[in-house]
């Protein structure tokens, strides 16, 4: 054989790698709204920069006729590339190769590249498309995906992981993109489940429809699996690329920084954003979007559990992340979901190296036998505990509320802050002050003539000494009573001062968070 007819055999192997099997193929992917696994990459990475790696695996089975349908790649296309310039590795699970199903050598391809991305310290993207275990291939397809699982969990907090989920993703496909730091749903294409509409029949008698049990509304609202949920596969792709940009290679190093040249940096709209009426809400994107950098807030968890936002920023073009409590829905208050949703986001930043921003306004705790016999003790605890062992800088202004054990949960001093700002409306007590006056003047009030006038003598009376930030600033619980004007410049200063912060927690195996 020539070295002509050598280079020709290479060609046509890489001809029938690309097409996977055929344009028929191709077409039914794009029928249903989707890209293929090829096209996805193409989009994601910079031009040019894709380099796969297994173009030539193929499974290793002869059952049920598997013999006779050996593809080149086996269902996955894997490599490196980059984004932005910066490196990333990256799966595409090619649905129109045996419904993307994972199985021995897919599975192995998918572990070459974790294995890279963890030893070189750079992100991980899965592009998720797939029908679960292969069935035909049994145990290997279950050994498959324990051996991504494990993986996913030695790179958690080492590299960043994001799963975009853009087709099926049912049964064992589902626990890799759980493991990893966010996930992105396509809406109307994608679903994830344990078990799917059928056998949700067969076991509880419901009848649902993929969609309504496992679609991107669902899990982006309802379960809070989805941190983001997409139009479409291009927009999928553009929210990965977004959330890369706040976020460092690995926990070695720190967010790019954007260029930015120093401005007025007073905002003076945010003196009007506090109604007078403590009990008026208002929104709390409002203060958000007056002290970071202008259009730069990028809202996780948008749909879910509102009554806290968190997402990411840049202040002075500098990563942070912020969690806020939203006054205008459920006035703010933490209960389970809200917790869990904000410990989560706390515990990703403090892994990355992203400086913490809290906005306070709070009025405790969600009362309620739902909540307390959902555990709202240990879901409120995950909060406190993330907060308690985050190391990275660590900032809290609060706008207004700052009641009950929720003051202490949200980033208080006690708790390891490094400053805290408060502003002159702020309200730091052990609860508002109609409950306390009905609690502690409970006699004094039941033995007046007016009740009425003496409940709202003693809410006034509780007010003037406790609804102020003045207090806590005579600790030194608060660091500084500032103008809401003021709290971009002070923040700035802030994190300037801090940018060298070192904190190390006490030697131990790992903590123990009340899951
Ligand atoms: C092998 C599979 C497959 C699978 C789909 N295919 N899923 N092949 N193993 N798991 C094949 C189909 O046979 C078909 O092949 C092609 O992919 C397209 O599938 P369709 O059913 O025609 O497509 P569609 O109507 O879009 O439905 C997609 C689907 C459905 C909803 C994903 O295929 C489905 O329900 N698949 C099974 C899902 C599942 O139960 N997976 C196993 C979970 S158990 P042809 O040759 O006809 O094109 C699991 C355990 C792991 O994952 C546990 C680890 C912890």
């Amino acid at each position: 054989m020539t070295k002509k007819d050598k280079t020709k055999i290479l060609e046509k192997k890489i001809d029938d790698a690309l097409i996977g099997g055929g344009q028929k193929r191709i077409d039914s992917q794009h029928s249903k709204g989707k890209l293929t696994a090829r096209e996805r990459i193409n989009i994601l990475l910079d031009k040019n920069s894709f380099q796969e790696l297994g173009m030539f695996v193929t499974h290793r089975s002869s059952d049920f006729g598997l013999d006779k349908k050996v593809i080149l790649g086996d269902g996955v296309v894997t490599g490196f590339g980059t984004i932005e310039g910066r490196l990333v590795y990256v799966f595409s699970q090619d649905f129109t190769i045996f419904g993307g199903s994972l199985a021995e050598a897919y599975a192995e391809k998918i572990v070459k590249i974790m294995e890279l991305a963890l030893k070189n310290g750079a992100p991980l993207i899965g592009l998720n498309d797939s029908g679960g275990a292969r069935i035909q291939e049994g145990v290997v397809s279950l050994a498959g995906y324990a051996d991504i699982f494990y993986r996913n969990t030695l790179a958690s907090g080492v590299v960043p992981q994001i799963s975009a989920i853009m087709g099926p993703c049912a049964g064992g496909a589902v626990y890799s993109p759980a493991i990893t730091d966010f996930n992105i749903m396509v809406e109307n294409t994608s679903y994830m489940f344990v078990t799917g509409p059928n056998v949700v029949k067969t076991v509880t008698h419901e009848e649902v429809s993929s969609e309504e049990l496992g679609g991107a509304n669902t899990h982006s609202s309802k379960s809070g699996i989805a941190h983001f949920s997409a139009k479409n596969d291009i927009d999928a792709i553009a929210h990965v690329k977004k959330l890369l940009s706040y976020i460092p290679q690995n926990c070695e190093e720190i967010p790019i920084a954007y260029k930015y040249n120093g401005e007025n940096e007073i905002r003076e709209k945010l003196d009007d954003i506090i109604p007078e009426n403590p009990n008026t809400p208002y929104d709390m994107h409002g203060v958000i979007n007056e002290i970071v950098d202008n259009d730069s807030f990028f809202e996780v968890h948008k749909q879910y559990a509102e009554n806290i936002i968190v997402g990411f920023a840049r202040l002075a073009g500098k990563s942070i992340g912020i969690i806020a409590n939203q006054p205008a829905f459920l006035a703010g208050v933490l209960d389970i979901n809200s917790s869990k949703k904000a410990a989560r986001f706390v515990r990703f930043c403090d892994a990355f190296n992203i400086p913490l921003l809290v906005l306070e306004d709070v009025p405790g705790f969600l009362p309620g036998t739902d909540q307390e016999w959902n555990a709202i003790i240990t879901n409120g605890a995950k909060l406190l505990y993330a907060f308690s062992e985050a190391t990275v800088p660590r900032i809290t202004v609060i706008t207004r509320k700052a009641y009950g054990g929720a003051y202490d949960v949200m980033n208080s001093k006690h708790i390891g802050a490094d400053l805290n700002f408060a502003w002159p409306t702020a309200e730091i007590a052990v609860m508002g002050a109609k409950g306390a006056s009905e609690i502690i003047f409970k006699k004094e009030i039941m033995s007046s003539d007016n009740k009425d006038a003496k409940l709202e003598e003693k809410i006034n009376e509780y007010q003037n000494l406790f609804t102020n930030p003045y207090i806590a600033a005579s600790r030194g619980y608060i660091d500084e009573v500032i103008k809401p004007q003021q709290t971009r410049e002070r923040l700035i200063r802030a994190y300037k001062m801090l940018e060298n912060k070192v904190d190390n927690l006490p030697k131990k195996k790992h903590g123990n968070i009340p899951l």
